[in-house]
């Protein structure tokens, strides 16, 4: 959560920054700002929301070395007060944050105590305070800013630009990501690479506790313990400069969706030879487990649903921030396989951090290129979906499952198979995606807008899928839709369905359909509006007040369904006048616990 870009070079270093906080926007809204280096001056422009201003209204000189942020709130309201980036006392220099800093209060009280004083409610503000400490005491402002650094628990990346020196960046990376941009007489940095790929491909990826010191076009990394410099390795990213506008369409979302018909085929782009690694350690592995976060983690427990009831093999399905309880029993014999759009999502980064401490073998299955997670695995497998920028995830969450699909295809000699299905619902959507499908969903979308409370129930290969379609409507729609298993029903749920109520229910042409029907007979007797979303063959059943067809598709019916959620919550929250790509109080990428 939160972006940092720094730049030093040729161009015009606040378009350069401009530039890349707003391809880092997806990682928080609440507030951004800039700072450049200007004659031995640090000018600062700050604003509340989204990046709103144009560069020509920029109200900042022309120069050749700039930081900047883009911040979701931690510590502190969203005010331009607690805006990063913050200068210190003697306006000497000035830093930004990515990550927490958790030992804050007691810094804080500490400083205080020695008389510093305190601007804002943000953690952030100690580390400048520390900093400011340490220039009393180090010969270099590098080692002011180390020092201060190693005081910091938790997670936290930062970004110093000195005015005393010109062109002159430092930064220190600890769990949150940082990457640097290698250009001819220019460097870049972000926390991700996204953010200047578009100049070069030549990137340099952190270890946690590097630091980092740009003098002009040149750098040197240290390790941030012990002061000493340390070699580095440059990487040429492979993935093409992709397009990061909407094109035709008003909102990422819809355009990322619709994209589905072609990232679904990228994502099982492998040979049978580039899957037999994953195929054996699975085969050799003592135990299996599978984890990732929110549409990550459902995505996590489709796969294994696939793993199991295809090619019977026994995946645990754990949510990283609860896999604390598991650490006793991990041994070194077990693979752990992360599931990851970002690649950054602390919980999960986490896991894999003791796995690998413990010797386990880490598969991931992931879309950012050169991510943390990426670069921890024995394993990586990219589903080269593209950047999805809008926050809600849609095409990484089904390119993730049919990769998962193929892996477990292949491992029962129905690679070839597997193959074929996915381009079948690949031509599948590129026929379903219409007007005349939009304005069907767009017709319940009216009927059921004013509504608060919405149940989405669902079995078996569709369990994950009730799960996904209500976190997706949640996200955008700020309703309450909760998914759950059919099953689960009478045990429960059944006490909140009123007169009205909307019901959705998940239902494909398998062996759960009997008792779909009937959960959907049960809730309608007690007065659900019930829609069912599946098989057209299920259309004119009498329990259902409204109907959305779903594309065919013999084994891949649940991405079926899950498609016509997100089109739904696009629909949904668009009428609803909300913010469909940024919605209120998320960021796309959770690198704080
Ligand atoms: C929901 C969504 C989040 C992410 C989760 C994990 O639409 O995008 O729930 O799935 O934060 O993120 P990644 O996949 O980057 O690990």
């Amino acid at each position: 959560m939160c972006g940092i870009v720094g730049y030093s070079g040729k161009q015009n270093s606040s378009k350069i920054v401009l530039e890349g906080l707003k391809t880092l926007e997806y990682r928080g809204y609440d507030s951004w700002g800039i700072a450049v280096q200007d004659k031995n001056q640090i000018k600062i422009f700050k604003e509340i929301g989204e990046i709103k201003t144009k560069l020509s209204m920029l109200p900042l000189p022309k120069t050749s070395c700039a930081i900047g942020h883009t911040r979701w709130a931690t510590h502190g309201g969203v005010t331009m007060t607690n805006a990063h980036p913050h200068i210190s006392t003697t306006k000497d220099f000035i830093l930004a944050q990515n990550g927490i800093v958790e030992n804050y209060s007691t810094l804080k009280k500490m400083l205080e105590k020695k008389k510093y004083t305190f601007k804002t409610q943000t953690d952030t503000e100690v580390i400048v305070r520390l900093i400011e400490q340490q220039t009393k005491k180090d010969e270099t402002f590098r080692d002011s800013v180390r020092k201060a650094f190693n005081m910091l628990e938790g997670r936290n990346t930062i970004i110093v630009l000195d005015s005393k020196e010109d062109n002159h960046i430092i930064a220190v990376k600890n769990g949150s990501p940082l990457a640097l941009g290698i250009g001819k007489d220019e460097l870049f940095l972000a926390s991700d690479a996204l953010a200047f790929t578009k100049y070069t491909k030549d990137v340099v990826f952190f270890d946690n506790l590097d630091l980092i010191e740009i003098k002009g076009n040149k750098f040197k990394i240290y390790d941030s313990k012990t002061g000493k410099e340390k070699k580095y390795k440059i990487t040429k990213l492979n993935s093409k400069v992709e397009d990061i506008s909407k094109g035709k369409y008003d909102h990422f979302m819809l355009k990322e969706i619709l994209e589905q018909q072609d990232t679904i085929l990228k994502a099982v782009n492998y040979k049978l030879d580039d899957l037999k690694p994953l195929i054996d350690i699975i085969k050799k592995a003592k135990r299996i487990y599978i984890t990732g976060a929110g549409t990550a983690g459902f995505a996590s427990g489709q796969i294994a649903y696939y793993l199991r009831t295809i090619s019977n093999i026994d995946v645990l399905d754990v949510r990283p921030y609860d896999f604390a309880s598991y650490f006793p029993i991990l041994k070194k014999d077990d693979l752990i396989i992360a599931v990851s759009q970002s690649g950054e999502t602390a919980d999960t980064i986490e896991v894999l951090e003791y796995a690998k401490e413990l010797g386990c073998t880490i598969a991931s299955i992931i879309n950012v290129e050169g991510s943390t997670i990426h670069r921890m695995s024995d394993l990586p497998y990219l589903i080269h979906a593209g950047p999805e920028i809008c926050v809600a995830s849609t095409k990484v969450f089904t390119s993730q499952c049919v990769f998962g699909y193929l892996l477990a295809k292949s491992m029962v000699g129905e690679y070839t198979g597997a193959r074929e299905e996915v381009e079948s619902l690949s031509s599948g959507l590129r026929e379903y995606f219409t007007e005349k499908v939009f304005n069907h969903i767009k017709k319940l979308v009216r009927s059921i807008k004013n509504r608060n409370h919405f149940f989405i129930l669902g079995k078996e290969q569709n369990s994950y899928i009730a799960l996904e379609g209500a976190l997706k409507i949640k996200e955008i729609s700020y309703k309450h839709f909760e998914g759950f298993s059919a099953g689960e029903l009478k045990h429960g749920v059944i006490a909140l369905i009123e007169k009205g109520t909307p019901v959705f229910t998940i239902i494909s042409d398998d062996m759960c359909s009997k008792d779909l029907l009937s959960a959907t007979e049960e809730v309608r007797a007690r007065g659900a509006y019930t829609v069912g979303v599946g098989d057209s063959k299920f259309r004119k059943e009498e329990c259902f007040n409204f109907f959305l067809p779903v594309v065919k598709s013999k084994e891949l019916s649940a991405l079926s369904n899950v498609v016509v959620f997100q089109l739904l919550s696009y629909f949904l929250a668009f009428s609803l006048g909300n913010s469909v790509d940024k919605p209120r109080n998320l960021a796309k990428s959770v690198t704080v616990k």
